[in-house]
């Protein structure tokens, strides 16, 4: 039966009662459970749930999962060798830009281990009764999923050392020359993190840590496959000049491929039944066309390389507006009315896989390429950060 716990009433002072831990660990369920919601919403779902639950393109097993070969490899051996012992795994930290498969990958390995998963992130645990509560609650094998790992508060992750390390959490009852320190044993659980932000991870934490993988972009030829299956999962019909077209378009990211493939497919639906070039598109069989798809992402704003208007948008004010840079992330942040977080997380990563920014001590600098496409003139100091562009 899945569960659904939001904490209230946490101590003023953030410390724990063993009052508080009871409270957390029997609160009573809310609403229906919705797998992979972030926010204050905590989440224990079993894998025959997920099933029915999320109908969703995330493959469910390493099998269908397409590339990150790097990753799912030695996961794969880990997750079997663990089975085999019949012991939970080890703790899981992934990291890496946001849409590459982490939250996945947390929710593959509950089911390839048979384990029951919670889901919570890093903001939600706001008071270390919120994750004591959660962590009495695990029986043995369970996953526990910490999103944005790197933003819980200081108090809850020291909570999650001895928690992580030695399965057990100590706190405080009573006060002065009545305080008491009780141990409260854990059974023995995974705790998977995942951070957009590896390096705003503690060291205490990263270390207690015993599987660390970092999410690369997936190369064209590996998003062309996920828009395949995708395409299969929804029933429609893509050619393969249209999948690649998709996947070329999806800024190395799987989420953003099936986010353009339901408006492709969108667009496929409502158009008429000829594509640029008078072909049947939208009859029974017909499959998308190149010529369709690239229509459709350009009403969708995606341009030839997948930048959307916020990336133009960045490119563009960083070239024109601060002639190349070097521009500090508060001041872009600021010029385009735009969270700092959002910058770092999700448009500047894939702007500088391609070279058309460089982070440097100065500040962002844009590269000729990277002037080029946002259309200013090249400049002396663009060719010098495409130089640095090229060392990284
Ligand atoms: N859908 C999203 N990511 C995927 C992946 N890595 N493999 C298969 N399908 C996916």
């Amino acid at each position: 039966m899945a569960r659904e716990r939001v904490i209230r009433e946490p101590k003023a002072d953030g410390a724990v009662s063993a009052e508080d831990a009871k409270k957390a660990a029997t609160a009573k369920p809310a609403r229906p459970p919705v797998p992979g919601a972030g926010g204050s919403v905590l989440v224990r779902s079993s894998p025959e749930e997920d099933d029915r639950v999320a109908k969703d393109l995330r493959p469910k097993r390493f099998a269908e999962y397409i590339g990150q070969s790097t990753v799912v490899d030695p996961l794969g051996i880990a997750v079997r060798a663990a089975t085999k012992r019949g012991e939970p795994l080890d703790h899981v930290l992934f990291h890496g830009p946001p849409g590459l498969g982490k939250t996945t990958l947390a929710h593959i390995i509950a089911r390839e281990m048979e384990a029951h998963v919670t889901h919570t992130s890093g903001p939600a645990l706001e008071r270390p009764a919120d994750v004591v509560g959660l962590l009495s609650n695990l029986k043995k094998g369970d996953v526990l999923f910490i999103d944005e790992i790197h933003r819980l508060s200081h108090a809850v992750e020291e909570y999650l050392y001895s928690a992580m390390e030695d399965f057990r959490v100590d706190f405080v009852t009573g006060s002065g020359a009545f305080a008491k320190t009780i141990s409260l044993p854990l059974e023995k659980f995974t705790l998977i993190g995942s951070t957009t932000r590896a390096g705003m991870l503690t060291a205490p934490l990263r270390e207690r840590f015993g599987l660390t993988y970092h999410l690369e972009f997936y190369t064209d030829d590996e998003l062309t496959l996920v828009v395949k299956r995708s395409a299969g999962i929804l029933g429609v019909k893509v050619g393969p000049d249209a999948a690649a077209e998709i996947a070329r378009r999806s800024r190395g990211t799987p989420r953003i491929a099936n986010r353009l493939l339901r408006r492709v497919r969108d667009y496929a639906e409502v158009s008429g039944d000829e594509d640029a070039g008078g072909r049947a598109t939208t009859g029974q069989d017909a499959a998308v066309s190149k010529d369709m798809a690239a229509e459709a992402l350009r009403l969708e704003g995606v341009d030839e390389l997948g930048l959307d208007r916020l990336d133009r948008m960045y490119l563009q004010t960083l070239a024109v507006n601060y002639q190349g840079g070097p521009a500090g992330v508060e001041a872009l942040a600021a010029s385009l009315n735009e969270e700092q977080q959002t910058l770092v997380d999700v448009v500047e990563p894939f702007l500088l896989k391609i070279g058309f920014i460089v982070r440097t001590s100065a500040g962002r600098r844009c590269t000729q390429p990277g002037m080029q496409h946002a259309g200013a003139a090249p400049s002396g100091k663009a060719a010098k950060a495409t130089q640095q562009a090229r060392l990284v």
